[in-house]
């Protein structure tokens, strides 16, 4: 499969990520969202991100401009129309997802493989929402997407062989990643297992054992995680921590999925991590901690 044109849809914090990283990779990007502000935050930030790149030696000016140029702000699906592969990375809401992949598959070809970023949603209701629903498949990139090399590829019941295998070629040989085959089951692997260490940290923290700067610095000193779990649910966004387990906890029914409770009461509060600034640490506009 020769992928040169990708369609994206949804451009918060994973649209931007996965916008980025095609683009860097030398695909022509067709950036989809349906709040026209949200679409401008989003190249700003793209272009924020490759800034931070500059500053590392790691991209030049040149470069920055050739990225840029390959991703294509659209505020309609329609403008889709010629992509070979379409990423769909909406909110994380079934209604709202099979709306859009029963728009996608009147508007794409019939070769065109439609792939979801859901992270907890099951692959099989959104692809019933699809007239060919073996031509749909879960593609669930790690945030951050630039940095990390992994995509699970998630097969609902219908995805067929030739469509796991043309999007296996594309996420190993076109954006060289590497992609593992999961089958549909909420959370997949990394979500499952990520959400269920944070939550336990949030355990840790809610019963004081120790302060949040503590729970993190002992993970990422004592383990070399990159990032310490509270501030890794930060930079996830914490609705979007809190909406996965609350479904974990839903679909299997068992209680080490119940999210705590200091998590629900920062998102009530609108403390929801990078994107709003503060969560269990503070942030500024460029999603670095204060
Ligand atoms: N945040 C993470 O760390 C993470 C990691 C892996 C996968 N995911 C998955 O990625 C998806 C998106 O998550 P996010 O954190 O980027 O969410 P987000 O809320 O940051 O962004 C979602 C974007 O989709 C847009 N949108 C909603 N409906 C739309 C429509 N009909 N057409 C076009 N745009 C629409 C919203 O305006 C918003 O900008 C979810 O399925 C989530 O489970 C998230």
């Amino acid at each position: 499969m020769d992928v040169r044109r990708v369609g994206v849809v949804g451009a918060g914090t994973m649209g931007q990520g996965i916008a980025e990283m095609l683009a860097a990779c030398g695909l022509d990007v067709h950036l989809a969202e349906h709040s026209a502000e949200r679409l401008t935050h989003a190249v700003a930030m793209i272009g924020l991100s490759l800034d931070k790149q500059i500053e590392k030696w790691a991209l030049t000016e040149a470069e920055k401009r050739l990225i840029l140029n390959r991703i294509h702000p659209e505020n309609e699906l329609e403008q889709l129309a010629g992509c070979e592969l379409v990423i769909e990375t909406v909110t994380e809401d079934l209604d709202v997802k099979r709306a859009v992949f029963a728009e996608l598959d009147r508007i794409c070809g019939p070769d065109v493989i439609l792939a979801s970023n859901t992270s907890t949603l099951s692959l099989t209701e959104i692809a019933s929402a699809a007239s060919r629903p073996e031509r749909v498949i879960g593609m669930h990139f790690v945030y951050p997407v630039i940095k990390t090399d992994l995509v699970e590829l998630v097969r609902g019941l219908k995805t067929s062989d030739e469509t796991f295998e043309r999007a296996k070629q594309f996420t190993e040989e076109t954006i060289h990643k590497k992609g593992i085959m999961v089958f549909e089951s909420p959370g997949f692997v990394t979500t499952r297992l990520i959400c269920l260490f944070i939550n336990e940290a949030l355990h840790v923290l809610e019963e004081g054992v120790a302060s949040a700067e503590d729970i993190d610095s002992a993970m990422r000193t004592g383990y070399s995680f990159q990032h310490g779990p509270l501030e890794l649910a930060d930079r996830f966004g914490l609705d979007f921590v809190l909406a996965s387990l609350e479904r974990m906890f839903r679909e299997y029914g068992e209680l080490k999925y119940r999210p705590s409770i200091v998590l629900k009461k920062m998102v009530r509060a609108g403390s929801l991590g990078v994107k709003s600034g503060t969560g269990f640490f503070k942030y500024d506009k460029d999603g670095d901690r204060l």
